[in-house]
């Protein structure tokens, strides 16, 4: 490790679970503070919001779980019948040994398929999850029990962090996935800083695959984010009981209505909370008191839905050479491959 790479390590807080899982973690103040200041802000403002990133809290995080295998939630499935593909496919690409280093990797249940590719051909498998949560630690433990060549090395950060970690760690290289067109909550403009970002640390032998959802019918993707089980309208809702049980919050959820539109202009699935009475609702640890008219909305996501022209013009905006894009049968989901220029 050169001194910078120890120099960057210095500013994490290193566990070793086992002599084949160890973790870094940033050490950050208090994540609780955090969310009460950024809603401070985004609550006080005439169009309010509350950031997609804090729908993941326990309960949040298996709300989504139970969207993924929901029929209409059809990007999880689909995306998975591409990894199935890949399992033939992708060796052609890999002429040498890879990491896996997968950003957002949560439950890691999709990370399995590539795990699956290069455990087989390797004598030593290493995968660098990089993800904020703190589930890493448990999902890595399960992972290490199905694959006895693993070794995981989790980075428990933001990814623009946990890529900075990554950046000269060593000269091995690295297949970077993104999974599950998680991409699609950037805005376009920080989508394709993030693109940059995630270029500028790639060594020109590195690969990145990246999973985005296409553009389809309105109603085929209205009802994705809006089930007939109402499991997507609990993990939208949910954002407030947090702020209740987290922060002391007064929200009735009674008096909210979940809402999915697809903005065709925008190519994007917004996703709100809409206040069904004039009401004021206090967050104490927040110090916030905020007024919603009837009929207000709160934003609580965008998710972006890309054309095959949108994605070839990002890539090369980017500074990417796309080395293969896969569909699923239906063209619902695209996975990319891509290397550096
Ligand atoms: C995890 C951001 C990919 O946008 O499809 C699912 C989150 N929101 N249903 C998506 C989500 C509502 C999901 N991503």
């Amino acid at each position: 490790m050169s001194t910078k790479t120890l120099q960057k390590v210095s500013e994490y807080e290193k566990s070793n679970v086992n002599s084949r899982l160890r973790c870094f973690k940033r050490h950050i103040s208090s994540q609780k503070q955090s969310f009460a200041e950024e809603l401070s802000h985004s609550l006080s403002h005439e169009s309010k919001f509350i950031s997609p990133k804090f729908f993941y809290d326990k309960t949040g995080s298996e709300l989504f779980e139970k969207i993924c295998d929901l029929p209409e939630y059809y990007l999880t499935k689909t995306e998975i019948e591409i990894l199935n593909h890949l399992k033939t496919e992708l060796p052609h690409f890999l002429h040498d040994d890879f990491r896996l280093v997968e950003l957002g990797s949560g439950s890691s249940t999709k990370t399995r398929h590539i795990l699956d590719v290069l455990h087989e051909t390797q004598s030593k498998t290493e995968y660098f999850p990089i993800d904020i949560s703190d589930i890493l630690e448990s999902s890595s433990q399960e992972l290490l029990s199905l694959y006895p060549r693993l070794h995981i090395t989790g980075i428990i950060d933001t990814y623009e962090n946990g890529l900075e970690f990554l950046k000269e760690y060593d000269s091995k290289n690295n297949l970077i996935v993104f999974l599950g067109s998680s991409f699609g909550n950037f805005s376009p403009k920080d989508g394709l800083k993030f693109l940059k970002k995630i270029n500028s640390i790639m060594k020109d032998s590195d690969l990145f695959l990246i999973g985005l959802d296409l553009i389809k019918e309105k109603s085929i993707l209205e009802k994705a984010y809006d089930d007939s089980e109402g499991i997507t309208r609990q993990f939208n809702l949910n954002m407030l009981s947090r702020i209740n049980t987290e922060l002391d919050g007064n929200f009735d959820l009674a008096n909210f209505a979940h809402v999915a539109r697809y903005n065709e202009n925008e190519k994007r699935i917004e996703m709100y909370l809409q206040s069904l009475t004039n009401q004021t609702v206090q967050i104490p640890k927040a110090k916030l008191s905020i007024t919603l008219q009837k009929d207000e909305l709160i934003h609580t996501e965008n998710s972006y839905k890309f054309s095959l022209n949108d994605i070839e013009d990002m890539m090369a905006d980017t500074s990417f050479e796309i080395k293969r894009i896969w569909f699923d049968s239906n063209k619902h989901y695209a996975m990319v491959l891509a290397s550096k220029i």
